[in-house]
């Protein structure tokens, strides 16, 4: 059976068929890639006691499937495109060939610096060639990647390699972003400082006579280390099983974890839903605005594409330097085919009229994609009008970090599109609507909480670190399920459309951060006595951060306020500083001492009707006063 589908029949055979028999479908999927040695078993699973296993006995190495594979029959074909943050710089291309060349020098420049199979390589750079670079030679020698995103604070960066026990870092002097320029060696010289386990770090010079300081013994310079490796380097072989990478990813609870992927699965569930979903054809210039710190990064940047052996677009900047347009004129520069990016950035050049976007040509454009959190209606139809020319596809697809690929969402141009619905479940994705108490929803329209009764291979395989924990997250509220944390509606052709997360997690921009994590960076706060934070609706972000605070003394509120945003982006990075600060003397709690955030999150979207009895709580009368200071 063909892996592509080509029609909306065709869909329906798959997903019959990938129900009916998963093993055998999946198996069908794997057809399409080298394998050194075969599988001996498809599947083995549990989701009670979460186990699962995905071509068990297979031998391989991914980059090979990315790379090697490739470079026999297509050498000269573009893999990676680079465009700069200064458009006035030049872009690099990389074709198959010289891509594998440089991943190979790298790997060799790991091999070197003590780097062995299953070790981990935690990676913060900004979005240069080097980035993909690194992760592809960390894969080629069955090491294990962890990508920090270089927004991240000294803190976060620590905790995170701290928490995966990384042996080497590889870094840059700088990191371009608009006009902003990122000291990313000093905050990583913060972030190692105490650790104990990183034992090298590998400078990326961006600007050649950067003063940056060196410390002996550990840190060499990108350029002189890799100087003279041989662009030659066999691939080591991994096991199905073996760890690809690390990424982590904000909870509801305690710090963030480590959602752990793994070869096989994960390399057949890339290229499958990239595949599909955007119904890709060769020679088509694909882009995905996201950054590689990220997993829509790391799975439609880096992975996806270069398993289809096609040509991926990667960008340093943003989308409003130097001005409004230069998504535009990118696409038009590259002829970029199929366009992919997130609803926050659709809704700020949305903001800046139709000019920017009307004066590009924007001809190239066959599909265009949007991921990351819930696009509301005015901006799906602005992106079909103004960037698809209404002839676009639109695919709205949902997934997340730990499901490694795209679960739910049209295939271009196959599935109908309905504006702010996701539509329908891949092939291979058995999803389902529960209730509170854990029973399946049947009826159509009706809210539910959106789970995955069967496992896929791009799913994750552990938290690092901590088995229980992925246990607790995902396998607990519902037995037998995987939870995914959202809620979604279905109608009555089995369209889902995604309400948004029930737990305490937010959604800004398309970023997911945990209020417990926001509100332990404001609680280090030497004013601060006891916070908490809550998501409000945001017109371009999607939802903003709003952080109640109490601090010892109420005599500099506003001083207060404006250190509290310091704080946090000090301590997570700039991504989670909030939007509003409102100074309290109480928070809503009931009796046993529990924060009410339903309350708080009633009074900041202001449906002051629907707050509940409030009577019972500890203290009713702050109720009274958090409407009344609301910001
Ligand atoms: C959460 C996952 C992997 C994508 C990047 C974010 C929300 C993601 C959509 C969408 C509505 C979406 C969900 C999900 N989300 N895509 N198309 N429509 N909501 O990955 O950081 O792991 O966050 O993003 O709430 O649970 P993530």
């Amino acid at each position: 059976m063909d892996s592509i589908i080509h029609n909306i029949e065709s869909y329906r055979e798959a997903y019959l068929a990938s129900v009916d028999d998963p093993e055998g479908f999946w198996a069908n999927v794997a057809e399409n890639f080298e394998w050194q040695k075969r599988w001996d078993k498809v599947l083995s699973w549990d989701f009670k006691d979460f186990d699962v296993k995905w071509f068990e006995g297979a031998q391989f190495n991914i980059t090979a499937n990315c790379l090697d594979r490739h470079v026999k029959h297509q050498p000269d074909k573009i893999a990676l495109i680079w465009e700069p943050n200064d458009p006035e710089q030049e872009p690099i291309k990389y074709t198959y060939k010289e891509l594998l060349a440089e991943v190979c020098k790298a790997a060799n420049m790991l091999l070197e610096h003590g780097v062995q199979k299953g070790d981990r390589v935690c990676i913060y750079l900004p979005m240069i060639p080097q980035l993909a670079i690194s992760m592809l030679a960390t894969a080629r020698i069955g090491a294990v990647h962890s990508v920090v995103f270089a927004g991240f604070s000294a803190r976060a960066l620590a905790d995170r390699i701290d928490d995966a026990q990384c042996k080497l870092l590889i870094t840059a002097d700088i990191g371009m972003r608009g006009s902003k320029v990122i000291n990313l060696k000093q905050i990583v010289d913060e972030a190692i400082e105490n650790s104990t386990s990183i034992e090298r770090v590998i400078v990326f010079n961006n600007i050649l006579d950067f003063p940056a300081i060196r410390i002996s013994n550990r840190d060499i310079d990108w350029q002189i280390a890799i100087a003279g490796k041989s662009d030659f380097c066999p691939f080591v072989l991994t096991e199905a099983e073996d760890m690809l990478f690390v990424l982590y990813t904000s909870g509801s609870t305690g710090k963030p974890k480590g959602v752990v992927h793994t070869c096989a699965g994960y390399m057949i569930y890339a290229w499958y839903t990239f595949m599909n979903a955007f119904q890709y054809k060769p020679d088509e210039v694909f882009w995905c605005t996201a950054d590689i710190g990220w997993i829509t990064g790391h799975s439609y940047i880096v992975y996806g594409p270069l398993l289809a052996g096609a040509t991926t677009l990667m960008f340093e900047g943003v989308p409003n330097y130097p001005e409004y347009d230069r998504f535009w004129k990118v696409i038009d520069r590259h002829q970029v085919n199929i366009f992919y990016t997130a609803p926050t950035a659709i809704r700020a050049l949305m903001a800046q009229g139709t000019d920017w976007v009307d004066n590009c040509r924007l001809d190239s454009l066959r599909v265009i994609g949007s991921v990351g959190e819930p696009i509301n209606e005015e901006a799906w139809h602005w992106y079909n009008t103004h960037v698809g020319k209404e002839k676009c596809p639109l695919v709205d697809t949902w997934w997340q970090t730990e499901t490694g690929g795209i679960m739910i969402s049209p295939l271009a141009g196959i599935t109908p599109n309905i504006p702010t619905f996701a539509t329908l479940p891949l092939p291979g994705i058995q999803t389902v609507l529960l209730d509170k108490d854990g029973a399946e929803i049947e009826a159509s329209n009706e809210e539910g909480l959106l789970c995955i009764k069967f496992p896929w291979p791009g799913m994750i395989r552990t938290t690092y670190g901590d088995h229980a924990r992925c246990q607790q997250t995902y396998f607990s509220s519902f037995p037998g399920y995987y939870f995914t944390g959202d809620a979604a509606r279905r109608d009555h052709n089995g369209n889902y459309r995604i309400i948004g997360r029930v737990d305490d997690v937010i959604n800004v921009s398309g970023h997911r951060l945990g209020t417990a994590e926001i509100e332990n960076a404001i609680n280090e706060h030497p004013d601060i006595i006891e916070s908490a934070v809550v998501g409000f609706p945001h017109a371009i972000k999607g939802q903003g951060i709003y952080a109640f605070v109490i601090p010892f003394t109420h005599d500099d509120i506003i001083d207060i306020e404006k250190s509290v945003g310091e704080i946090v982006s000090q301590l997570i990075g700039p991504i989670a500083r909030p939007d509003k600060v409102q100074v309290v003397t109480g928070l809503p709690k009931t009796r046993s001492g529990k924060i009410m955030r339903r309350i708080l999150r009633k009074i900041v979207e202001g449906e002051l009707d629907s707050l509940g009895d409030t009577s019972t709580l500890l203290d009713p009368s702050v109720v009274q006063e958090i409407i009344d200071g609301k910001r």
